[in-house]
């Protein structure tokens, strides 16, 4: 994918005879961090930057966006850097930060308006067909269920299906992949497995072998009572420990 940084992007509107300047401005310090939940406003899915900035340059409430490139996750958040928390710890990659700065003119800047389009080719990926990966088979469903439902779901494909172990940094960026990239649902998935004792020591439940790769969020398993694992595929995947009541989207993974 063609990726190209822009310093500034900038949206014009007239008010009241001046012309009003919603400047965009990259400021790279702050790609790739984390930042406080309560400053977000939205999330949305959007082909580029471009689009992205937009989007916030039109709302009021906006002061900044972060867009993921690879994901084209785009997120509007209500405060500058300020919204950047350091108590958070979701290691991110792929995520430009661009604030609004917003400036009066008497007159027409002079400045030129480069735009970042980040060009997407029309895809023929089905996402409500299985696909192949490194010698397995995945297929996404978006509806949300309890675990034990997601894995009785899989099962009763056929042939018979498991919910997905994830067993290499591969497989989880296929994951991403699948879900996020391809699919523009990057959402938290069920991985097949409980984790009973809240270690990061776990058995998946279909192939009955330890998990040695793993991919847990900093400070995760958090909760003794959160017996059930998801991957979070609007953060490279990662994984937390929820409750198994709680209804997500699965990824069913079969071997043939
Ligand atoms: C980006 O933020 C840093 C830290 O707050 C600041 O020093 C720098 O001037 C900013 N850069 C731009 C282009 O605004
Ligand atoms: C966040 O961390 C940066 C760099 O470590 C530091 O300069 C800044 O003061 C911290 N901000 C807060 C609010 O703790
Ligand atoms: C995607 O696959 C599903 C299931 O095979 C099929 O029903 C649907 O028509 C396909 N969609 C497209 C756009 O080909
Ligand atoms: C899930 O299924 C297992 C085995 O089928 C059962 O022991 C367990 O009680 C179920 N849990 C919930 C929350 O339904
Ligand atoms: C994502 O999946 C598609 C379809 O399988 C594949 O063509 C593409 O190379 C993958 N991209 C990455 C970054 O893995
Ligand atoms: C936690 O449970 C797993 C099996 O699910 C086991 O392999 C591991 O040894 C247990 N960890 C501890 C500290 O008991
Ligand atoms: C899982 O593996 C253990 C030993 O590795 C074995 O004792 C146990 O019977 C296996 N369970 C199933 C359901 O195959």
């Amino acid at each position: 994918m063609e990726w190209t940084t822009y310093l500034f992007l900038v949206i014009i509107s007239v008010v009241r005879g001046e012309f009003t300047s919603n400047f965009m401005v990259r400021n790279s310090s702050y790609d790739n961090k984390a930042f406080l939940a309560s400053k977000l406003i939205s999330t949305s899915h959007y082909r580029s930057v471009f689009d992205c900035a937009a989007d916030c340059a039109k709302n009021h409430e906006c002061k900044s966006t972060t867009f993921n490139a690879d994901t084209h996750i785009c997120q509007l958040l209500s405060a500058h850097k300020e919204a950047i928390s350091n108590t958070t710890t979701k290691k991110t990659t792929g995520w430009v930060y661009f604030e609004k700065l917003i400036t009066t003119y008497d007159v027409m800047p002079t400045t030129s308006t480069p735009t970042a389009v980040v060009t997407v080719s029309p895809s023929s990926f089905n996402c409500s067909q299985w696909h192949y990966f490194n010698g397995h088979w995945y297929f996404m469903d978006s509806t949300p269920r309890t675990f034990n439902d997601s894995r009785t779901f899989c099962a009763s494909k056929s042939p018979s299906a498991y919910v997905i172990e994830v067993n290499s940094a591969a497989e989880n960026g296929w994951l991403v992949n699948l879900t996020s990239t391809q699919c523009h649902a990057a959402k938290e998935y069920w991985l097949n497995a409980y984790n009973i004792n809240n270690t990061r020591l776990f058995t998946w439940l279909e192939s009955n072998t330890t998990a040695v790769y793993n991919n847990w969020e900093n400070g995760e398993p958090s909760h003794l009572a959160e017996t059930c694992i998801v991957s979070d595929t609007m953060y490279e995947g990662e994984w937390a420990d929820i409750t198994c009541t709680y209804l997500r989207p699965v990824v069913c993974e079969k071997n043939s």
